[in-house]
């Protein structure tokens, strides 16, 4: 039987860190399905076209090839075969992303590819529709949150080891309104499955947060 793990929650909750250990430590992979939104924000943005006109997304994102390849267990996204897995995580590509993930014409084509690759091989699959659209029988769904603040903190300390400056507030600010715009969306709204385990990583540690969801996989899947 094929492993599919789903892991859901806001941005910022550490999904994708922590994804990255728990999969290390499960010996499967990880596929961040942010970033094949991402992939096609960019596209879109390389294009010339608004994020926010969804006739024309849909139309640019229609013939979008967007493939994931993995590279000593590590994910790479390309866009028509190009590597673009260094050029998505900028603040211009995430606020598209944001706007163009909300389009029913896109995930259509983003979840099939999805469960496609889900099929293929054992895999925690992390995003905001995995265990509610993606994936609705996944054996284990997890849905990881933190409060907005220690998310917003969390994220302000990364950016500036990065040398980015900005403020703590507007980070609040840009997160709060993700947040709004991932979880009121028509198609697919970020939500908790019903049959998905709480983590609220507010008041732990990276580590415990892993160790956490790897003793509720392991109480699904058995000692790995
Ligand atoms: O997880 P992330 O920040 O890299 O995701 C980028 C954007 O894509 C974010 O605004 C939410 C959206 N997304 C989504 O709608 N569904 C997913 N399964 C994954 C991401």
């Amino acid at each position: 039987m094929t492993i599919n793990i789903a892991i859901d929650g806001p941005v910022g909750a550490g999904k994708s860190s922590i994804a990255d250990q728990v999969a290390q430590r499960l010996n499967i992979l990880h596929l961040d399905t942010g970033a094949m939104y991402r992939t096609l924000a960019l596209h879109v943005l390389r294009s010339g076209v608004d994020p926010s006109d969804e006739a024309a997304v849909s139309a640019c994102c229609e013939r979008a090839r967007v493939d994931v390849r993995y590279e000593s267990g590590e994910q790479r996204t390309l866009l028509a075969g190009e590597d673009v897995t260094g050029l998505i995580r900028t603040g211009e590509v995430s606020a598209a992303a944001s706007l163009v993930s909300r389009y029913p014409a896109v995930r259509r084509r983003m979840v099939r590819a999805q469960q496609e690759l889900a099929a293929q091989a054992d895999m925690l699959i992390d995003g905001r529709d995995i265990g509610t659209r993606v994936l609705p029988d996944a054996p284990v769904k997890i849905y990881l949150t933190a409060a907005p603040e220690e998310r917003a903190r969390r994220r302000h300390l990364q950016q500036l080891a990065k040398g980015d400056e900005t403020p703590y507030e507007q980070v609040l600010r840009e997160l709060n309104e993700r947040d709004r715009q991932d979880m009121t969306r028509k198609t697919d709204p970020l939500r908790q499955a019903e049959d998905a385990v709480l983590v609220d990583s507010t008041q732990m540690t990276e580590q415990q947060v892993v160790e956490s969801i790897v003793s509720i996989v392991e109480g699904v899947y058995g000692k790995r």
